[in-house]
């Protein structure tokens, strides 16, 4: 027989289900998309494991359009506490992650309302389609408040999916600044399942801010003589110069590998180059697969900049250089340094993703 501390201990990242749901005709349910996290360390501790439940289900359902969130625990048995040890307090462990709105009973209620109208919070960025099918992006501020709660539902799934993913406390931030963008990825569905139900459904979302770097006044004015596009009135003093970090960026699992976290990042991108206050992109930690996911957009974008520029190595420096006691070569004599430059301020790519670029586009010419 097994020791109760086996058989009242289950695996979290099993135990939890996530559901993204909308409303089914005669006041059902219906799951569109479930999944499992792939970390639950930061809610429920190291082992992944969770003690003093039999048969345990954790389902935490979304609204697939304003994702608002939704916990049921079940479970066949619960371990009696015994002397110091006791069953851990599932709804006290998930509500330090989820806002208080996620224990109330009214879900299905919200569910149903009319939502015909409702249209992710900011403004449509970019529209595309895969696979026949409508994709839009909306980009918004945190300070609107609408993003804001939709933020604050969905940041659980910044520790269920990214290892070491921080949350944005909204608590702690400078509320007198406007230096947060958020993008929210949309399937928009030509067929709701019912009149009252939302045509959005949730597919991912990145968050942004922006540091903002004083400069001295000329520095400014040469370095904006230098951009593409008009400068703005409303452009402030301490706008300029400012650099853009992506901080959490998601594709939720069902939509992985089908070229929406590209389209994602495109955008944020794209944003960033229309914007003559913003000077260079960078990444916050990013990991492995979305190191992946940079290269490849990257590297599409660039890869005709450097075959029309001409990059290339210049060989000639080693090939006069005294045999046998070859000295070494400056980079500025074997690499156009002032092109290669040119084309990574107009890009805005941050200096060390740039190297890496250039280093791929010489390697990939080696024959
Ligand atoms: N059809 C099919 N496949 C495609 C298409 C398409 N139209 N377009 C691109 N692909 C391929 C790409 O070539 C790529 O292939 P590869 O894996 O062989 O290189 C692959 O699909 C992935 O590219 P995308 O589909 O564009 O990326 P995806 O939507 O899967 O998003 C991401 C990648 C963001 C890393 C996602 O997997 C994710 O959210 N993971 C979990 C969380 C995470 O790690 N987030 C990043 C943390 S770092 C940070 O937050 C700053």
């Amino acid at each position: 027989m097994a020791a109760p501390s086996e058989e009242f201990s289950v695996n979290a990242n099993d135990a939890v289900r996530v559901a993204i749901v909308q409303p089914a005709p005669n006041s059902q349910i219906q799951t569109l998309h479930e999944f499992h996290p792939q970390f639950t360390y930061p809610i429920v501790g190291e082992a992944e494991q969770i003690f003093g439940y039999k048969g345990l289900d954790i389902e935490l359902q979304f609204a697939a359009h304003d994702l608002r969130p939704h916990i049921n625990f079940s479970y066949q048995k619960k371990f009696q506490t015994i002397g110091t040890t006791s069953a851990l307090d599932l709804k006290k462990t998930f509500s330090n992650f989820l806002p208080p709105d996620t224990f109330q009973d009214d879900f299905e209620t919200e569910l149903h309302k009319d939502a015909t109208n409702w249209s992710p919070p900011g403004v449509c960025v970019k529209k595309y389609t895969r696979g026949g099918e409508d994709y839009e992006v909306w980009a918004g501020s945190l300070l609107d408040t609408d993003m804001r709660t939709l933020v604050d539902n969905i940041q659980i799934l910044i520790v269920f999916f990214i290892e070491g993913g921080q949350f944005i406390n909204l608590d702690d931030v400078d509320w007198t600044l406007d230096r947060w963008r958020v993008y929210l990825v949309y399937h928009k569905s030509s067929k709701p399942p019912t009149a009252h139900a939302s045509p959005y459904s949730f597919v991912g979302y990145a968050t942004t801010y922006r540091f903002f770097k004083f400069q001295k006044p000329t520095a400014q004015r040469d370095q904006l003589a230098s951009f593409p596009f008009p400068l703005s009135e409303e452009i402030t003093p301490t706008k300029l110069t400012s650099r853009l970090r992506i901080s959490q960026f998601l594709i939720t699992p069902p939509y992985q590998q089908h070229g929406h976290g590209s389209a994602l990042y495109q955008a944020v991108y794209d944003e960033v180059l229309a914007d003559p206050t913003i000077v260079e992109m960078t990444v916050e930690d990013p990991s492995e697969e979305f190191d992946k996911l940079r290269d490849l957009n990257d590297f599409d974008r660039l890869e005709p900049q450097f075959k029309e520029a001409g990059i290339k190595i210049n060989s000639s420096p080693f090939a006069s250089a005294d045999r046998g006691r070859l000295k070494a070569v400056p980079t500025a004599t074997l690499l156009p340094i002032d092109e290669l430059q040119a084309i990574r301020a107009k890009n805005k790519i941050a200096s060390r993703q740039f190297a890496r670029m250039v280093e791929i586009y010489l390697l990939a010419q080696i024959p």
